[in-house]
C-alpha cells in the first residue's frame, strides 16, 4: 500500500513507519516537526535501508494539505500528528482544538477530494476519564477532564460521523494505554523536549544522570503496593497493531474502534523495579501527595484488538525497560546530537529540498534527508509528552 503517515517523525509515529516499512508498504511522512526532530528521518533511514520521504507541512495549513495529495494517490492514512501535553492544553485549549481538530479537519477534507477513505487514527485512554472499573473495554462510558482529552474525543466522533455517513469511508480509532519503549535497534526512541511527564522518559533519565531523583505521586492508592498502576505497551507492539488495522480494514471492509493495551496493570514501583534490572543502575525516587486527578489503576481490556485484529501485545515489562534503556544509553541527550541536529535543522529551516541537502547529509555522516517543505505554518512551542 502507499500510505502517508501524518506526524510520522513523532515517537510513536516513526516506530509505527518502521513496521510499515518492513511489511512492504511505501510512505510518505508529513511532518510539522513541531514536536520531532528531522534526524528521526536519518535514523529511519539507517534502520530500513532507505529514508522514507517526508514534507514538512503542518495540518493547520488547508493548502498545505491539499498539496499533499496531488501526487499518486494513497491507499490509506495514518494519523498520528497531534499536540499531547495535558497541561499545556490546559493552558492552551485553543491551540489543541485548532492543531488537533481543525488539523484533522483539514485532512480529512483533503482525503475526501483525492478519494482516499482509510484512516488509521491515533486516540488515547484518556478518552474513558476516571473510568468505573478496570479492566477497561471500548464501551466504557466516555468522560474527558482535559482540552487535550477532547480534542481526541471531538476527532473520534467526527471520525465516526464520516464513517456513518460516507459510504466509502473506514476508519479504525486506536486507544492506545501508556506506549513506552523503543525500537530494539536504540537508534529512535521518546525523546520529549524539557522535563517529561511521562513516567517511564522520567525513570530512564534518573537512570542515565540527566535528573536526579523521580517523584512518585501518592503512596498510599489502593493497589498492589499504594503507588498509580498504568497499563504500559511497548511502543513496537502498537506500531504493529497500525499496520494489522490497516490491514483489518482492507479485509473486513469496516470501522471499529479498539483499545490498545497489554490488560496487565503495572504500578510505579513494579516499573521502577524492572528498570534497574534492566539498567543496571539504581533509581533514586521520592513518594509524594497524590496529584489532583490522578487515579489508582486503569488498563485495558484488550479483547477486541484480538478479535478483529488478530493482535495481542507481546513484549513484556522487561522488553520495555531493556528497549528504553538501551535508547537512553546510546542517545542521553536524546536526538539532540548538536552538530547533526544543527545541520539537518539548517536544511529544514532553509527550504533545501532533496538534491540541495545531500552534501550536508553526507558532511554529517548521515544517509540523505528526503525532506521537502511544502509550507510551515505559524510555529507554536514544543509540546513535552502526555
Ligand atoms: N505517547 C503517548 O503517551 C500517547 C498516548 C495516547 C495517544 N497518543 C497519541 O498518539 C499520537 C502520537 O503520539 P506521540 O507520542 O508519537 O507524539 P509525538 O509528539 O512524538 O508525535 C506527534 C508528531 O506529530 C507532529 N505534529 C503535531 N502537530 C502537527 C501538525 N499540526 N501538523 C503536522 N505535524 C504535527 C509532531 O511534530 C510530531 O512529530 C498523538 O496523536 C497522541 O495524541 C500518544
Amino acid at each position: 500500500m502507499r500510505i502517508l503517515v501524518c506526524g510520522g517523525a513523532g515517537y510513536i509515529g516513526s516506530h509505527t513507519c518502521a513496521v510499515l516499512a518492513e511489511r512492504g508498504h511505501e510512505l510518505v511522512i508529513a511532518d510539522s516537526f513541531v514536536n520531532s526532530s528531522p534526524i528521526v528521518l536519518q535514523r529511519l533511514g539507517e534502520i530500513l535501508g532507505k529514508t522514507p520521504l517526508c514534507h514538512r507541512v503542518d495540518l493547520r495549513d488547508r493548502h498545505a494539505v491539499g498539496s499533499l495529495f496531488a501526487g499518486p494517490r494513497f491507499d490509506a492514512v495514518v494519523h498520528f500528528a497531534a499536540l499531547k501535553a495535558v497541561g499545556e492544553s490546559c493552558a492552551r485549549p485553543l491551540a489543541y482544538f485548532d492543531n488537533n481538530i481543525c488539523g484533522t479537519i483539514h485532512l480529512l477534507q483533503a482525503m475526501r477530494d483525492a478519494g482516499v477513505g482509510r484512516l488509521v487514527f491515533s486516540s488515547s485512554a484518556t478518552v474513558y476519564g476516571d473510568p468505573d472499573s478496570v479492566p477497561v473495554r471500548e464501551d466504557a462510558p466516555l468522560r474527558v477532564t482535559n482540552p487535550y482529552g477532547r480534542s481526541k474525543l471531538v476527532t473520534e466522533q467526527l471520525i465516526e460521523d464520516l464513517c456513518q455517513h460516507d459510504p466509502d469511508f473506514r476508519a479504525v480509532n486506536l486507544r492506545y494505554f501508556n506506549p513506552v519503549g523503543a525500537h530494539p535497534s536504540g537508534r529512535i526512541g521518546e525523546d520529549p523536549g524539557g522535563e517529561p511527564s511521562n513516567l517511564m522518559p522520567y525513570i530512564s533519565q534518573v537512570a542515565v544522570g540527566r535528573r536526579k531523583r523521580l517523584a512518585v505521586y501518592g503512596g498510599d492508592w489502593p493497589t498492589i503496593d499504594g503507588t498509580g498502576v498504568r497499563d504500559y505497551i511497548h511502543v513496537m507492539d502498537l506500531a504493529r497493531a497500525h499496520a494489522d488495522a490497516l490491514e483489518f480494514m482492507l479485509r473486513e471492509d469496516r470501522s471499529a474502534t479498539i483499545n490498545l493495551g497489554t490488560g496487565r496493570g503495572i504500578s510505579v514501583l513494579e516499573l521502577v523495579k524492572a528498570f534497574e534490572r534492566a539498567s543496571g543502575r539504581r533509581v533514586p525516587y521520592r513518594i509524594v501527595d497524590r496529584r489532583v486527578g490522578d487515579v489508582a489503576e486503569v488498563y485495558a481490556d484488550p479483547g477486541l484488538a484480538l478479535e478483529l485484529l488478530g493482535w495481542r501485545a507481546e513484549l513484556g515489562v522487561d522488553a520495555m525497560c531493556e528497549d528504553t534503556w538501551r535508547w537512553q544509553r546510546m542517545n542521553p541527550h536524546g536526538y539532540a546530537v548538536p552538530e547533526v541536529a544543527s545541520h539537518a535543522e539548517g536544511v529544514l529551516a532553509s527550504g533545501i529540498t532533496l538534491g540541495d541537502a545531500t552534501p550536508v547529509a553526507e558532511e554529517a555522516g548521515c544517509p540523505v534527508l528526503q525532506v521537502s517543505p511544502v509550507t510551515q505554518g505559524p510555529p507554536h512551542p514544543v509540546a513535552s509528552s502526555i
